[in-house]
């Protein structure tokens, strides 16, 4: 294969995150610029599998910079874990002339990503997108900043009812292994505890606080729950838990769910989708292959898919600090 790239491969892949559209058009318009070829891929790694592709140009991206999901649609595609289905899909490629690939998602994809590389040798830069913010050597991933809103704004509104009613509620939040988005909506919220993956609190700390919170003459209180710290116990064994200790609260739960992932992306995804495109672009024409583009100190940067994938994202813990002090 020469080192001169010619047509370069888009997709998404995992769950969508707003910001993705704003990344292929930015994919789109960046080769459009350079004079390259491009073609968008269905359904992530499945579509490649299927060969459904077609063809981009500057004009296929009108009027997405503001859409949330993806035009591309997105999968989780399990064929594309056997080595069959990954020959399937080279053969594909290379049928349509494709010869790099820009894949817009989160570990899982990046993972599927380096193993298609080490075994066919194809160029492949990735984009962060998940609004989990789980991903190292990026400080922001694609539809975190919108998803971290989203929350708030759902919170604002919870804030009223529990007010007017003196009642907990329990907000889950998404966030599979990582605190990232409870942590910061519920500082932003108001949120009087914020349990995550992290940081272990604990069922007896939980009710400390809880009962701290009412002698302090707080009459109404939100908890922000990552969907993956349950304590051990699901949200709603956990309201059952608190209101059999404590049974001055009255308790509710609510759970996001999906609506987290969907929206109109934020400014700042927009811009951030906007710069990686052209990163991850210009990168496959100066040779590379295997990075992922993101952001450090405001600055694009590149990261080794490898270390991607396995360093892990840390939280600030300092903002647990800041969360215990503003809930005084
Ligand atoms: O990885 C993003 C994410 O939204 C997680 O926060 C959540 O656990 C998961 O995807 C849900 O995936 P699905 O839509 O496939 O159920």
């Amino acid at each position: 294969m020469s080192n001169k790239i010619n047509k370069i491969g888009v997709l998404t892949s995992g769950g969508d995150s707003p910001g993705m559209n704003a990344a292929i058009r930015s994919v789109v318009r960046t080769c459009a610029y350079h004079k390259i070829e491009c073609v968008g891929i269905y359904r992530g790694y499945q579509g490649m599998i299927e060969g459904d592709f077609t063809d981009m140009g500057p004009r296929s991206v009108n009027n997405i910079v503001n859409k949330g999901g993806t035009i591309l649609k997105s999968a989780r595609s399990t064929e594309f874990r056997t080595a069959e289905g990954r020959k399937k899909a080279h053969e594909q490629l290379l049928k349509a002339n494709v010869d790099a690939l820009v894949v817009i998602g989160g570990d899982g994809t990046f993972t599927g990503g380096l193993l298609f590389n080490s075994e066919y040798n194809f160029p492949i830069i990735g984009i962060p997108g998940t609004i989990d913010n789980d991903i190292f050597g990026t400080t922001h991933t694609l539809g975190y900043d919108t998803a971290l809103n989203t929350v708030v704004e759902c919170i604002d509104k919870i804030r009223d009812t529990a007010i007017s009613h003196n009642r907990l509620f329990f907000v889950e939040v998404m966030g599979r292994d990582a605190g990232h988005i409870a942590l910061n909506a519920g500082i932003g919220a108001g949120a009087e505890e914020i349990l995550i993956p992290e940081e272990k609190l604990g069922l007896d700390r939980l009710l400390e606080s809880l009962k701290k919170s009412k002698a302090s003459g707080k009459s109404s209180s939100i908890v922000v729950i990552a969907e993956g710290d349950k304590i051990g116990k699901s949200v709603f064994e956990l309201k059952d838990y608190v209101e059999t200790n404590l049974p001055e609260y009255d308790v509710r739960v609510s759970v996001l769910g999906h609506m987290q992932r969907g929206g109109s992306p934020s400014c700042f995804d927009r811009v951030l989708a906007s710069r990686l495109g052209v990163k991850a672009v210009e990168s496959l024409m100066e040779g590379k292959s295997n990075y992922m583009v993101g952001l450090q100190n405001n600055k694009v940067e590149l990261t080794p898919l490898e270390q991607a994938i396995k360093s892990k994202s840390e939280i600030d813990i300092e903002l647990l600090r800041v969360s215990d002090i503003m809930s005084t």
